[in-house]
């Protein structure tokens, strides 16, 4: 019998594995104060639709991290289709590991992964992978209010109850050593665009597999996007813009 994943049932063939868009991975690279990084990574790359806007934006090597090889192989398979193939390099790896690979990075950027390994412990143990004045941009899933309503607080206490404060991530970047340069917080419509309006419909034919890990996912996926749905502005996804001190 042939071995079910259901990641990639659910999220096989999609260049975006999370909220973003273009619009905002290149309006937060704008924000920072400077436009040229030598060493760039990209951890937790996924397939990869952030590291085509950097390695397009940037003009160098983007290294592009990710644990799971179909993500990657997807990544080089829409870099060549965007010609920035030569500009990509990719790394079947841990984030965790970055500091036992890279050093002296100039930016580090991170889109809707560094939840994996906590988003405290990714802060602290890719500081000592930057140079001095090296750069961070992480997005991370937070609470924008401390009024969620009670199927938000219950959905993400089982799902992620690390989630913090918008105020509370600052604060933990701080004690991680960084100085924090702003704040960018994704719009509805990039959780929607090229995301949960492809993952509906696929999650709901999944409902029904007669796997039940790939039913299970599935669930979880429409569970989560009728969260969405009914919470307002009560959670996002926001970026941080890290200078290490
Ligand atoms: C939600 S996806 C986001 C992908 C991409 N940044 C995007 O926004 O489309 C999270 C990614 O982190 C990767 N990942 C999870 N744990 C990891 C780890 N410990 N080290 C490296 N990559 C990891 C997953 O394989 C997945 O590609």
């Amino acid at each position: 019998m042939v071995a079910l994943d259901p990641l990639e049932l659910l999220f096989g063939g999609m260049g975006k594995l999370g909220p973003g868009s273009n619009a905002d991975t290149l309006q937060a690279l704008r924000s920072l104060p400077k436009d040229h990084f030598d060493l760039v990574v990209d951890a937790g790359c996924g397939a990869g639709r952030q590291t085509l806007v950097l390695a397009t934006a940037l003009g160098v090597t983007i290294h592009a991290v990710d644990s799971h090889q179909p993500f990657l192989d997807e990544l080089r398979r829409r870099a060549e289709d965007a010609g920035v193939a030569s500009r990509i390099q990719t790394h079947c790896m841990d984030m965790s590991d970055i500091p036992t690979v890279f050093s002296s990075i100039d930016l580090l950027w991170s889109e809707g992964a560094a939840y994996n390994i906590g988003f405290a412990d990714a802060l602290a143990q890719w500081a000592p992978a930057l140079r001095s004045g090296g750069f961070v941009v992480v997005s991370e899933l937070a609470w924008l209010s401390d009024a969620a309503p009670a199927a938000a607080r219950d959905f993400f206490r089982a799902g992620y109850p690390d989630m913090k404060l918008t105020t509370e991530n600052i604060r933990l970047a701080q004690e991680a050593g960084y100085r924090v340069l702003g704040t960018h917080t994704l719009p509805r419509a990039a959780w929607i665009d090229d995301y949960y309006e492809v993952l509906e419909p696929r999650a709901t034919t999944l409902a029904s597999h007669q796997d039940a890990a790939v039913r299970a996912l599935a669930q979880e996926t429409l569970k989560e996007i009728e969260v969405f749905e009914t919470a307002g502005d009560s959670y996002g996804y926001v970026f941080y813009l890290l200078q290490r001190s």
